[in-house]
């Protein structure tokens, strides 16, 4: 395959529309790529499930983007990046990216030393989140802050509603009020809560991953010689194993043009 010319379509999946908080900043980054995105919302949340039913369904999901010819898989979601990445890297033939709480540049930015992660409990629970703390967290005190239902409302489409502000100041007012200055967002669901974040705690620094996780897949298209061709049109295509519409009407509240809904066929 020659360099920048592999019009196969990129695969990315989450539980729902968390991980389009990737897709959004792949698109802004590699405009000529094909995405396939697919959305497990008939799994939703993975967040409290055991991680051997979402290694199950990352398993099955990743089949379906490999028949759908992916060249590359970004693991759209932190629950299931600690659930199955090691083990998907094994199975598959295929490159990867996965995605941990920004722990390292947390603790680097932080000058009170406190910092908050944000995340699901199956985030909390993988040895993922272990190593990166045990690597970069040394010396940084870390709270680990549950997001209860806060995925749910994202789902729902509510990131700046009354409902997720007192949601994120319920979640976040205590480690806060004990000097954490930087909030991880450890859930790619959450990254649609920074301006709700943001509005409630406007002295501490929020950090997604969103931005450096697409860099990271862009980088690796190009290291492995997988670019979509000069002239390719990127193209953004769905698949939704729950409800397709719910799915649908909660998209232009997310920042998508209903024009890419509308392009999104099965
Ligand atoms: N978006 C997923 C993550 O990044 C989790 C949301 C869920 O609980 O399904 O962890």
């Amino acid at each position: 395959m020659l360099e920048g010319m592999d019009p196969r379509p990129v695969g990315m999946f989450d539980s729902g529309v968390g991980g389009l908080s990737i897709l959004r900043e792949f698109r802004r980054l590699a405009p000529r790529e094909r995405t396939v995105y697919f959305a497990d919302t008939a799994y939703f949340p993975y967040g409290p499930r055991d991680p051997g039913e979402v290694r199950k369904r990352a398993f099955a999901i990743t089949r379906r983007l490999v028949e759908a010819d992916a060249k590359l898989i970004v693991v759209a979601c932190n629950t299931a990046s600690a659930a199955a990445v090691a083990d998907l890297r094994q199975l598959f033939d295929i490159p990867f990216v996965g995605m941990v709480p920004a722990v390292k540049p947390a603790a680097r930015a932080s000058r009170s030393g406190r910092v908050a992660i944000l995340a699901t409990p199956g985030t909390f629970d993988g040895d993922l989140y272990t190593s990166v703390v045990e690597e970069f967290g040394r010396g940084t005190a870390i709270d680990r802050v549950v997001g209860h239902d806060l995925a749910e409302l994202v789902e729902r489409g509510e990131t700046d509603t009354p409902a997720a502000r007192e949601a994120v100041r319920a979640a976040l007012a205590g480690t806060v009020a004990n000097g954490a200055d930087i909030v991880v967002l450890g859930c790619t669901h959450y990254e649609f809560l920074e301006p709700a974040i943001a509005a409630e705690f406007p002295g501490v620094t929020v950090l997604g991953t969103g931005e450096p996780v697409a860099k990271r897949a862009c980088a690796l298209l190009a290291e492995l010689g997988l670019e979509a061709p000069p002239d390719a049109q990127g193209a953004l295509d769905l698949i939704i194993s729950g409800n397709r519409e719910a799915f649908l009407e909660t998209l232009p509240g997310l920042g998508f043009a209903p024009r890419e809904a509308a392009e999104a066929q099965p």
